[in-house]
């Protein structure tokens, strides 16, 4: 089976093991593990920000950095595709008790012009605007990438109306092998970022979230309140920091490769439309049911996900070969 799933159904490499099974350990909740401590000081350093926390799911960060930045009764703006919102199980109404206010974007990017007119007045009958959150690259977007001047446009909005600034990088490092930028970049521009481990960079567990010194202090407390506190979690931070050592560069392969899948899935009668190519993610429009397509798929070996009633979703990564790819376009092009 070519597994398309998911760029999260990857399995530790024996690079990466070997790297796990000789972290240093130690009782992360008292602060002394070694490994975490050294994956957290190394992601607040490239990220130029003053401060990390090691956690479990990019759900965890988001949703501790969105319990960091409101107060119950505030409201989040985001896109209507984000992460946070249609994935994250009604985290922010559960864990903060904040409603969103949903942006139509362009491929999961909003504006700093849509953002500007969705804060609210300084109204009694209105919730506080005070986050808004970005998601690079976009998952529902098809991979796509912001262009960092509308990132930088937005957080002059957020700064000018007092609204904390938070990136969902899940995939941020996609977007940055993509675009030739630096984590550094995006540490000056906003005020909390989460980054996934466990997608493109190939670990089997792990986020971090940066921020400043007090901001990471606050997140600590709540990942403790959600359960969130590991003991010898150092042997998965070490799968991080080998993942931070080998596996960005090797990205643009998995970019190469969803771009080449995107050229045969053109001249395929059952395709009608495909999003974008900017990243690692293929979603495309089929003329009949998503579904039939991922059965018929299925049979042919290859693994993939039904997004809507007609998209369906390819996810390149670093358990997909060269010679995978070749079977995939042999495959697709046969049906
Ligand atoms: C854009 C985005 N944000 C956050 C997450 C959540 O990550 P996790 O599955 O580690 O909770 C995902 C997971 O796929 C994602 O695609």
């Amino acid at each position: 089976m070519i597994d398309l799933r998911s760029d999260t159904v990857t399995r530790p490499s024996p690079g990466m093991l070997q790297a796990m099974m000789q972290a240093k350990t130690g009782d992360d909740v008292f602060g002394e593990d070694p490994a975490v401590n050294d994956l957290e000081a190394r992601c607040a350093a490239l990220f130029h920000m003053e401060a990390a926390l090691f956690c479990a799911s990019g759900t965890q960060t988001n949703q501790i950095a969105i319990k960091c930045h409101t107060q119950p009764g505030d409201e989040v703006i985001c896109d209507a595709d984000a992460h946070v919102y249609q994935y994250e199980a009604g985290g922010i109404a559960f864990n903060s008790g904040a409603s969103v206010r949903l942006l139509p974007g362009d491929h999961g990017r909003i504006t700093a012009a849509q953002v500007a007119a969705a804060v609210n007045p300084d109204d009694v009958h209105k919730p506080a605007s005070t986050l808004v959150c970005i998601e690079n690259t976009s998952n529902r977007g098809g991979g796509s990438c912001y262009d960092f001047e509308a990132l930088e446009q937005i957080q002059k909005v957020c700064a000018a109306r007092h609204m904390g600034f938070h990136l969902d990088g899940a995939r941020l490092f996609n977007a940055l092998v993509a675009r030739g930028e630096t984590p550094g970049q995006y540490g000056q521009l906003f005020d909390s970022i989460s980054v996934c481990f466990s997608k493109g960079l190939g670990c089997p567990v792990g986020s971090v979230l940066l921020g400043s010194k007090p901001f990471i202090a606050k997140a600590r407390r709540f990942r403790k309140v959600l359960g969130g506190g590991m003991r010898q979690a150092g042997i998965l931070a070490a799968a991080g920091t080998y993942a931070l050592e080998h596996h960005i560069t090797r990205l643009q392969t998995d970019h190469a490769h969803a771009t080449a899948i995107a050229g045969a899935l053109e001249h395929c009668s059952f395709v009608e439309n495909i999003l974008p190519v900017a990243t690692n993610i293929i979603i495309f429009e089929t003329s009949g049911h998503a579904s039939d397509l991922v059965a018929k798929l299925r049979e042919q070996g290859v693994l993939c996900n039904a997004v809507s009633a007609n998209r369906v979703r390819f996810v390149l990564h670093l358990d997909v070969t060269g010679h995978m790819v070749d079977q995939v376009l042999e495959k697709i092009r046969s049906i």
